[in-house]
């Protein structure tokens, strides 16, 4: 029963159970959209890149997006995180 329950809510509340939180494809679309006006992926494999973890990422990608004046909700971000992060940076996901 508890089990069901929990499949219940898992449906309802449509919680991704193995993905990161952000949504990767949607965040490659807003990437897309963005934030290529200043630099293209190249910086995200850059030899010196800035970032070393999945927070710094996140906070990075809050001052490019508040630079850029786009504001994002913290959703987008997430989004845009799960993206660069599956695709470039590969950071574990700290539950
Ligand atoms: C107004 C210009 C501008 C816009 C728009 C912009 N960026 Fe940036 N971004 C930069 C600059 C400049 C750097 C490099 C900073 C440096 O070398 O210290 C950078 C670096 C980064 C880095 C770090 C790269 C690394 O690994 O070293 C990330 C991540 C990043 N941007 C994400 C984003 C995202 C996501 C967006 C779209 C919301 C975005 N940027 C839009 C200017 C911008």
């Amino acid at each position: 029963m508890k089990k069901l329950l929990l499949a219940v809510s898992v449906l309802l509340l449509n919680v991704p159970l193995v993905q990161a939180a952000g949504d990767a494809k949607r965040g490659q679309e807003l990437y897309q959209a963005n934030c290529t006006r200043c630099h293209d992926t190249s910086v995200h494999t850059r030899p010196n890149r800035i970032i070393h973890s999945l927070d710094g990422l996140k906070k990075r990608i809050q001052f490019c997006e508040s630079n850029g004046r786009l504001n994002w909700s913290p959703e987008q971000i997430e989004d845009v995180a799960a993206y660069l992060n599956a695709k470039f940076y590969k950071y574990k996901e700290v539950p």
